[in-house]
């Protein structure tokens, strides 16, 4: 009996699959790398990000943007009406998944479906129009990862929705164009269009149409198919042969009616007025389907290929709200990738301001020093004092190096006889001069320390 068991277990143990330790050893290695086409985003790159907000909040907000967070999770369907069933963001790049409860959902591949269905839900056409938002965070596409382009990316975001006059699309070029400048970025080509409204875009694709009849052949692929489902896809094709194609194709503006010409004109007027300098670009068409009259994007002028690093782009969408199943409403934004701005800008070395360097580094030696220090550490945190701690190391020398690395203006030391005696010292890091003085005065020295320093700047 014993002997026959054994032998079945040999042959269970032959037929399994050996999975060898090397294999094992890179999936378990490629588990912890970050998917692809997305990144981690660590102290270092923090600061300038934390600077571009805080730039973009200063120059929003005096313009009445209110920032606002959306969910980055929204139904597929809010996606396929708004952005457009015959877009590439529908077509291929939507993450999409059923919940538990097999709701269709999407990781959002753009953020203004979800403003407007935001709107639409909150009742804000209740509110002074236009309602001003923006926000910033992440977005979703499933596309060919390279330099510039990822599968996880951040906007920031601008919309104004509640109102059609033109001066609103002058306001928020012009903001763009502030914010890019105030980062560093002022080398920037603002590419315009107007793609008019649906009625003038009617005889538009008739033109299309017949413009493109003869050369169909020497399309791309993709171009073929959106010939007959949308042929003002094929001018936004960024591939060479489609835009050798399309050199010559009648320019939209051509064909607007009376109302969408002088809405446009009058854009352009402000923006002279507020010397934005524009290239009028009648291939601009922007790649999503809710777009109506102004189209305008943000290129680098020094970039070789400016069209495909677009640094932002934006535009009308009158007639998105009514698309969605809401009241019908007037509204248009813009989006800046973050990531495309914060290389432009590690290109160009900006200097931001913001990476300053903490005041006081408290440092301590020993079990009670140490002790006393949390609740000393927190008091100076409270009052307000720009200060850093080395808790966890141990060695006074560490400590001073640290400080000097810091590059603080002030050490305050407290050793194992300043902790019994309730006092602690106070070096001056750039002439060595210390000060003894007791710990219930410590942030009134500290304060006056700290001013001294400044005046002999
Ligand atoms: P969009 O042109 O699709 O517009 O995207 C705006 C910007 O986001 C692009 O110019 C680019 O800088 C950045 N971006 C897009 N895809 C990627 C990617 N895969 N990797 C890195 N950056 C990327 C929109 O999203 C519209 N929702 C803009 C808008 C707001 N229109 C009206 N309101």
């Amino acid at each position: 009996m014993p002997k026959a068991k054994k032998k079945t277990k040999k042959t269970a143990t032959r037929t399994t699959p050996k999975t060898s330790p090397k294999v094992t050893s890179r999936k378990k290695k490629e588990a912890l790398r970050a998917v692809k086409g997305v990144k981690d985003i660590l102290p270092k790159e923090m600061k300038i990000w934390d600077y571009c907000q805080s730039v973009i909040k200063k120059q929003v907000e005096p313009y009445g943007f209110q920032k606002v967070e959306m969910p980055i999770l929204e139904k597929t369907e809010l996606f396929e009406r708004g952005t457009g069933e015959g877009t590439d963001i529908v077509q291929k790049e939507m993450f999409s998944f059923s919940t538990k409860g097999g709701e269709k959902v999407t990781l959002r591949p753009e953020g203004t479906p979800g403003v407007l269905r935001s709107y639409i839900e909150h009742g804000m056409h209740n509110k002074t129009q236009p309602v001003k938002v923006y926000y910033i965070g992440p977005m979703y596409r499933h596309e060919r990862p390279q330099a510039g382009r990822y599968r996880q990316f951040h906007q920031f975001n601008l919309e104004a929705i509640g109102n059609d006059q033109p001066i609103l699309d002058a306001e928020v070029i012009h903001i763009s164009t502030r914010i890019l400048k105030k980062l560093g970025l002022d080398n920037i080509e603002v590419q315009i269009n107007s793609l008019g409204c649906p009625e003038c875009r009617k005889d538009y694709k008739e033109t299309l149409i017949n413009f493109y009849a003869g050369k169909r052949r020497r399309l791309c692929d993709d171009c073929k198919k959106r010939l007959r489902r949308n042929p003002f896809r094929v001018l936004d094709c960024k591939k060479d042969k489609c835009q050798a194609v399309s050199v010559n194709v009648p320019p939209v503006v051509d064909y607007l009616c009376e109302e969408c010409n002088d809405h446009f004109k009058r854009v352009l007027e402000y923006l002279d007025e507020v010397e934005v300098t524009y290239n009028l670009n009648s291939t601009l068409m922007r790649g999503l389907d809710y777009y109506t009259r102004t189209v305008f994007e943000f290129w680098p002028a020094d970039s070789k290929e400016a069209a495909q690093s677009s640094l932002g782009g934006g535009g009308r969408y009158d007639g998105l709200m009514g698309t969605l199943g809401g009241r019908s409403t007037p509204g248009l934004g813009v989006a800046l990738g973050m990531e495309r701005i914060i290389a432009s800008m590690q290109e160009k070395e900006v200097n931001i301001r913001g990476g300053k360097s903490p005041d006081v580094l408290l440092i301590q030696l020993g079990e009670l020093a140490k002790k006393k220090s949390l609740r000393i550490f927190s008091e100076l945190v409270d009052v307000g004092v720009s200060v850093r701690e080395a808790l966890h190391k141990d060695s006074i020398k560490s400590q001073l190096r640290l400080a000097n690395k810091l590059g603080v203006r002030l050490a305050v030391i407290i050793g194992q006889k300043e902790a019994t005696e309730d006092t602690v010292l106070i070096r001056d890091m750039a002439d060595g001069v210390q000060e003894i003085v007791k710990m219930s005065k410590l942030v009134d020295e500290i304060k006056k320390g700290l001013k001294k320093k400044i005046k002999e700047r």
